[in-house]
Parts: C-alpha cells; structure tokens; sequence
C-alpha cells in the first residue's frame, strides 16, 4: 500500500522512533507530527493526554495514512487503547514491543522500567510485562530531569552522570539485569546510562522493538509499499518549527530537517 506511516509525539523525542523505522523500513512513505506546541505530555493529566492524542490522530488521518505508530511512551502508556478504540486504522504504540523485548531479555527475571511521571505513574508498563510473565519483578523509577538534560544537548557530560546516577542507583541496588528506555528521549541517554550501570545490565530501546513491530504487521497485512521511488518524509509541528528543526536533527542523526507549523485541536 503506498499511503504513509504516519507517527506522533508530544514533540521532538519520537524522532528516535522514526530514526528506527526508516532503518527498518527505507522505503515507506512517513508523515510525523510533532505536538510541539503542549509537550511535555509526561506531567499532564490521562484525560489530558488522551485529549491530545485523540485531536494528533484526526489530524493524521486527514493526511490519508495507512497506520498510525504512537511513538510517545507517555501517550503509549495512557492512551493506546482509548485510540485504538477509537479509529479505525492499525495502530501501535511503543510499550507493548518494549515489554515483550525485555521479559524475552531477562534471565533473572528482575527488570526496570523508567520513564516520565505520568509513564510510571500509569503502571502500564509493569502490567505489560506482567501480563507476560507474573513471575517478573518490575521496578520502576520516574526520571524526569532527562528530558530536558537531553534537550539541552547535555546527554554526555558530568551532570547527565550524576543525574543518571541518582536515578538508576535504586534499581541497580535491585539487582536487575535489564532496562526499558520508557521515554523518547533516553535512547540519546544511551552511553551515559549504560556507563553508570556498567556492563552486566541490558538496555531495551522501546524504539528499535517498535520499529520491528510495525515492520511485522506491515508484512502480515501485506501493506509494505511497492511502487519505485524515494520514500517521501513529511514533518509537521504545533509550535513554530525553528527548534524542532534545530534540536531534532540530534534525535534523527540525519542533515536537515524541514517542519510546517499547523493546527491540531485548539492550538
Ligand atoms: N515523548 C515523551 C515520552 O516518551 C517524553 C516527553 C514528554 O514528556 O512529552 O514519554
């Protein structure tokens, strides 16, 4: 099918999810919208981020896309399953893959999760795993200074070690062998978190899992597109797009990046 992917986050952190599918996935078509204007999601309210997930969604399937990949873990976390419901389109969200690639992971079966407040709050994520395996003891640990830490540009430096220090300590002293990267944003945190972790603790990239989740139910639904031609990547944002464009070439690892501003629900 030639129609677009089309991918929203609160802002500029999904961009590692869509870095994960253009790996997986070269030649489909995407479209992503950037809910610049209100991130961050992660201190808000369910019904809020429900809200705002509902309006980001009309807005991509107004641009006639075939699936629809949730790419905020805080989004995930709340409002898979209300979007679901909701429209009438295959839609995936970054917690399931994640929860499936860790509890495969661990052999201890010890595993940590951290993620944004309302991520950990949710306790989506532990029920994910659960639902898996009971016997798995999750641990998990808001993280909400990395955010901005890698926003700063400042995810490689002493104050992302002390930071990344205090946060992770707790679940280091748990003994887990494995750890989900529940946010956008802490694949970039990456180097840092695994130096203070050291080597025996394995990471789980929610992005990388999603992007082999979409690439699966592509090939099931026999929806891969197959026509020639470079795939055609459309970037829109809710804010003026000077900083998603500046700040989200560190997110994707590729040159330049072009974003039209629009409108998505009141904003
Ligand atoms: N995209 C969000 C997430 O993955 C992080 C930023 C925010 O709080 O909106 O949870």
């Amino acid at each position: 099918m030639q129609k677009a992917i089309g991918i929203f986050d609160s802002g500029i952190g999904g961009l590692t999810v869509l870095k994960e599918l253009i790996a997986a996935l070269p030649r489909e078509h995407t479209i992503y919208l950037g809910d610049t204007a209100r991130v961050p999601y992660g201190i808000r309210s369910a019904e809020t981020v429900t809200r705002y997930s509902f309006e980001n969604t009309r807005f991509l399937l107004a641009q006639e896309i075939k699936m629809l990949v949730v790419a905020c873990n805080t989004a995930s976390a709340i409002s898979l399953d209300a979007v679901k419901h909701e429209f009438p389109l295959p839609v995936i969200g970054v917690l399931e893959p994640g929860a499936r690639a860790a509890a495969a992971a661990t052999g201890n079966k010890k595993v940590g999760i951290i993620g944004t407040e309302a991520t950990i709050a949710s306790g989506a994520y532990e029920r994910a795993v659960k639902k898996i395996d009971p016997a798995i003891d999750v641990f998990s640990m808001a993280c909400p200074l990395f955010v901005p830490l890698v926003e700063e540009g400042w995810f490689d430096n002493d104050v992302a070690e002390l930071v990344a220090n205090r946060y992770l300590a707790p679940l280091k002293a748990r003994g887990i062998d494995t750890l989900v990267l529940g946010c956008t944003h802490y694949p970039i945190l990456k180097g840092v978190i695994s130096r203070v972790l050291g080597s025996g603790i394995r990471l789980i990239d929610s992005a990388t899992e999603t992007a082999k989740e979409v690439s699966e139910v592509l090939d099931k639904l026999k929806w891969k597109r197959t026509d020639g031609g470079t795939a055609v990547r459309k970037f829109f944002v809710t804010d003026t797009p000077a900083r998603f464009e500046k700040i989200g070439t560190l997110f994707l690892g590729e040159g330049s990046l072009k974003a039209e501003q629009v409108r998505v629900g009141g904003v």
